[in-house]
């Protein structure tokens, strides 16, 4: 069985529910598999305009009633709400459930929807949205092996995904993945506003920046390659590439990132017991 002969239900179709679909589109699922409950009318059009064929609705239970596989795309501060409505009522026999909400723990899914649910706890990544996202899963006991691969390989239609065995890394995994996107943003905001305050016109300073930004993340790309041997393809001795990596070296950049991941990775843990 592939995604393609399943009922796709979302619960909340916001931005990450909509990468997803979009994956799920491009993959060839056809349109008429998918139905998002979503109760903000703006969204449900939007919704609509993604395919002809997607249905939309606003009442989660028959969403839920209808699907093989259930997403479960709202905001974590909302999941208590849904996981309440859902609880209560019957869902088919087998259903695989994959929740998105970061932080929220797979005991907190099973305690309310019942030890027996499929569950999958997937972190995914905003460029999800653009077929670029890295996303990692993890499974409660009990998802049988052809469910792990329905989960990986919807996914996989947003970029790439991996399995996790051990949840309590999902928090460091918020830290590098989820809030990673955000990292690389800040470092080409910095870079073209110092690229513009050199002289560069802005427009010539978007370009140098967001194209150098993905030539570096093609070259990392191949992971047989190490970082540091081809940053020193770039660095030659008393060269410039050389001179700003001293300036950034001396205020502590090392120092920085590590203790910025350990902040986000507390962070998530402190959310997500708040969350149990
Ligand atoms: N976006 C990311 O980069 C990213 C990355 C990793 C994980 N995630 C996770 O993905 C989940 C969704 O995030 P998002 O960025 O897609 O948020 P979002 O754009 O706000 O989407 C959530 C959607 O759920 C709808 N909703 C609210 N209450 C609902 C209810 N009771 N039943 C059904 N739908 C409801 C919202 O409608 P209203 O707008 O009307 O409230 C909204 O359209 C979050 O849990 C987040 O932690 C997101």
């Amino acid at each position: 069985m592939t995604i393609r002969d399943l009922d796709i239900g979302f619960i909340g179709g916001g931005n990450m529910a909509q990468a997803i679909i979009g994956g799920l589109l491009r993959a060839g699922l056809p349109a008429t598999r998918l139905t998002v409950a979503e109760p903000d009318a703006a969204r449900r059009g939007q919704l609509a305009q993604l395919a002809a064929g997607i249905r939309t609705s606003t009442a989660n239970t028959a969403v839920a009633a209808a699907a093989d596989v259930l997403v479960l795309a709202v905001k974590p501060q909302v999941m208590p709400a849904v996981l309440a409505e859902l609880a209560g009522q019957r869902r088919p026999a087998g259903q695989l459930l994959l929740s998105v909400a970061a932080g929220v723990p797979l005991a907190t899914l099973a305690g309310a929807l019942g030890p027996g649910t499929a569950l999958v706890r997937v972190m995914p990544n905003q460029p999800a949205l653009v077929g670029a996202g890295m996303s990692v899963l993890v499974a409660a006991a009990g998802v049988s092996a052809s469910q792990r691969a329905l989960a990986l390989e919807m996914l996989q239609t947003t970029g790439r995904a991996l399995w996790l065995e051990d949840e309590s890394l999902m928090d460091a995994v918020t830290a590098v993945s989820g809030s990673g996107p955000a990292y690389f943003y800040l470092l080409m905001e910095l870079m073209e506003d110092s690229a513009t305050r050199l002289g560069l016109p802005a427009g010539i300073a978007r370009s140098l920046v967001r194209q150098t930004a993905m030539g570096a993340a093609c070259s990392a790309a191949d992971e047989s390659q190490d970082l540091a041997a081809l940053r020193a393809t770039v660095t030659s001795p008393g060269g410039t590439t050389a001179a700003a990596v001293a300036v950034m070296e001396q205020a502590g950049i090392r120092d920085t990132v590590s203790r910025a991941l350990t902040a986000a990775r507390d962070r998530g843990a402190e959310l997500g017991r708040s969350k149990r």
